[in-house]
């Protein structure tokens, strides 16, 4: 091998390890981890409810189904940890909670879960984001966080 290609590959290979540090770096810093298996009690649900922990954690419970979240409007305080535990009742959905990175698929049969902390106040509305029948632009809830 060339003496250049040899120094070339060694560049390449030093700038691959530094993009993987500084992507290490960026995700620590904004607390970007992988996602935490779901507790074994949490199991399939098909009715919406709100819960509170001890420790001030909201656990909310969505059912997606044709055309619509349960529970519809939820109030939240703002600042506090949210878990989001998602199901569907009918056919496969999508969730977005708007100005997060809350972004999940509601699937029959399965859960899915987010932690999201929501600092600031206001109205921040749901919205399915997978086609799934004729009123699927209808299919909206909102998060009032105070
Ligand atoms: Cu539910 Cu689109």
């Amino acid at each position: 091998m060339d003496r250049v290609e040899k120094i070339v590959l060694a560049f390449a290979a030093g700038l691959l390890g530094i993009f993987f540090l500084a992507l290490l770096a960026a995700a620590r810093l904004q607390g970007i981890d992988v996602p935490p298996c779901l507790p074994p009690e949490v199991r399939p649900f098909t009715e919406g409810r709100v819960d509170t922990l001890p420790n001030g954690t909201r656990q909310i419970f969505y059912v997606a189904r044709m055309w619509r979240f349960e529970p519809e409007v939820v109030e939240v305080p703002a600042g506090q940890p949210l878990d989001i535990f998602l199901s569907a009742a009918d056919v496969t959905h999508g969730f977005y909670l708007s100005w997060s990175n809350a972004n999940l698929m509601a699937i029959p049969g399965a859960v899915n879960a987010y932690r999201v902390r929501l600092d600031k106040p206001g109205v921040y509305p749901i919205v399915c984001h997978e086609y799934c029948g004729t009123a699927h632009q209808n299919m909206v809830a909102y998060l009032v966080v105070k």
